[in-house]
This record gives structure tokens, sequence and C-alpha cells, in this order.
């Protein structure tokens, strides 16, 4: 049956080697994608993924190297060069992240600057030129995974959770520039999610899964929905975190 998500043909992803990533892009080809371009720090790790995803049923499946890091030039070079070769992208998925160390970062501006940039600096620099080629082909989605922790960033890990409301507070602003021009964006704010990212966490509650997250996703970009909670309850258990008055905040035990 032909539905909504029956046009999204083709995603780039901005950290391709990510769980939740992968899981997203897994459903997107079982619902017929067959574009698919991996970005990845090492693509060469990526090479089982991609031939999972041709069994699957992508037809044109790519690995390239992008690494946050990297500067703004370099970044636009890397998005001119695979639109240009592959042409227009349904779905542009940032999924590149880092968790760190809250108790160095919060002590060590080095290692808290190489949190904020990877997961902001360095996403802000590959949106904006994705957001660009998406403006003139005149269609398609950015789907950026923020957080609950970027919320409202408490004090366990704040760094982390900071540097995510950027991305956030950028990718909210950036719909909004992009309203009329036939381009959405939709920001992603899972909770706790089992991957190698919490690997060794105490979950939280509420924790889910890639594919759980994959799945409200999807759901948003059928919709056309500028925001999806993974799970769906967490929007109202983060409007209630988010309005507490900060001495009571203060003695939670997060
Ligand atoms: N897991 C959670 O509980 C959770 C909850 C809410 C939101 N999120 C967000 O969801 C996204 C995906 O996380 P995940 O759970 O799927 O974890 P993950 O599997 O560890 O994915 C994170 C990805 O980011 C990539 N990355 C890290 N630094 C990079 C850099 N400098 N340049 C390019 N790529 C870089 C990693 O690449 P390598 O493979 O090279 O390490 C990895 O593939 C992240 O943005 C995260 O903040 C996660």
């Amino acid at each position: 049956m032909k539905d909504a998500l029956g046009d999204l043909d083709s995603v780039l992803v901005l950290g391709g080697g990510s769980e939740i990533a992968l899981a997203t892009v897994r459903a997107l080809v079982a619902r017929r994608a067959r574009t698919v371009v991996l970005a990845a720090r090492r693509p060469e790790s990526l090479s089982a993924a991609a031939e999972e995803l041709r069994t699957a049923g992508a037809t044109d499946v790519e690995t390239v190297r992008f690494d946050a890091g990297d500067d703004a030039e370099a970044h636009a070079r890397l998005v001119d060069d695979v639109f240009d070769r592959h042409g227009d992208f349904d779905v542009v998925l940032v999924a590149a992240g880092v968790l760190g160390d809250q108790a160095v970062a919060e002590r060590d501006g080095a290692a808290a600057r190489a949190v904020v940039h990877t997961n902001f600096l360095g996403l802000v620099s590959a949106i904006v030129p994705c957001a660009e080629r998406m403006r003139a082909q005149g269609h398609g989605t950015i789907a950026v995974l923020s957080t609950v922790a970027g919320e409202r960033p408490r004090r366990s890990n704040f760094v982390y959770g900071s540097s995510k409301a950027g991305l956030d507070a950028f990718a909210q602003g950036l719909g909004d520039a992009l309203a009329g021009t036939g381009v959405n964006v939709l920001v992603v704010r899972p909770g706790f999610v089992h991957t190698r990212m919490t690997a060794g966490l105490d979950a939280a509650p509420l924790a889910t899964t890639p594919e759980k997250v994959a799945e409200a996703t999807l759901d948003g970009l059928a919709r056309g929905a500028h925001t999806v909670w993974a799970p769906p309850a967490l929007r109202y258990v983060m409007s209630v975190l988010r309005h507490m008055p900060r001495p009571v905040f203060r003695r939670l035990p997060m």
C-alpha cells in the first residue's frame, strides 16, 4: 500500500554508524527507500551495514567520510559532492554525537569543548549546506537526533545536555526559517536508548530501543511533524521537569 513514506526514496545520514540511525535507515529501506548514503568517521567500518541494506532492497548504497570535527569548508564540499552525485535527498538524518565524560568535561575546558564541537558546532556546519541544497530542490526533511537531555540539562550530564540543547534550538529555528520552502525539519527527542552510547549505564525510566526511536521518526516523517518524542510520554514528563522550580529540580537525584 502506498503511504506518505512511499515518497521517501533517498536518505543521507550524518553519523552513519549510529545504532539509532541504522535502525531508522533499515525501517526506511523496508518502506522502499532505495538510495542510502552513510557518512561516518570510519566509512570502512560500515561495509557490513551497507551490504545488509543492499540485501534488504536498497539499490544505491554508499559510505563516505564525515567527521564533525572537520572544518566548515570540508563539510560544504562533502555535502555538495554527495548531492551532486546522487541528486535530491528526501531525508537527511543527523545522528552523529558523543556522550562524553561529564566528570572530566565539567573540569576540563578542552574535554567540554570537544563534546560541544561534535554535538553542536560540527553538525551545524554540515546541516547548513544540506538545508541549502534541500531549499534548492524544494522538498525533503532534515531529521535531527536531539534528546530530552537538552530540554532541561541536568547536573549529571549538563555538558552533553547543553550541546544537544544548542543543536535542538538550531534545528527548531532552521525549521521555522525553512517554512514555506517545501523543506521540513524534524526534531527527534529520545530519552534513554539502549545503544553503544549508553552501554554500561543504568537505564533511565521509560528507556527505549533504537527500533522504537526509528518508529517514532518514521511516524514524524509521514506526518510532516516538527517534533517527536520517543517514547511519546516523555513529552509530558519533560514538560513537568522544565517548569519545576530550580530549588526543587536541584534536589532530584539526576
Ligand atoms: N543512546 C541514547 O540514549 C540517546 C538518547 C537521545 C539521543 N541520542 C542521540 O542519538 C544520536 C545517535 O546516538 P546512538 O545512541 O545511536 O549512539 P551511537 O551508536 O554511539 O552513535 C553515535 C554516532 O556518532 C558518531 N560520531 C561520534 N563522533 C563523531 C564525529 N566527530 N564525526 C562524525 N561522527 C561521529 C559515532 O561514530 P563512530 O561509529 O565512528 O564512533 C557513532 O556512529 C546521537 O546524536 C545521540 O546524542 C542518543
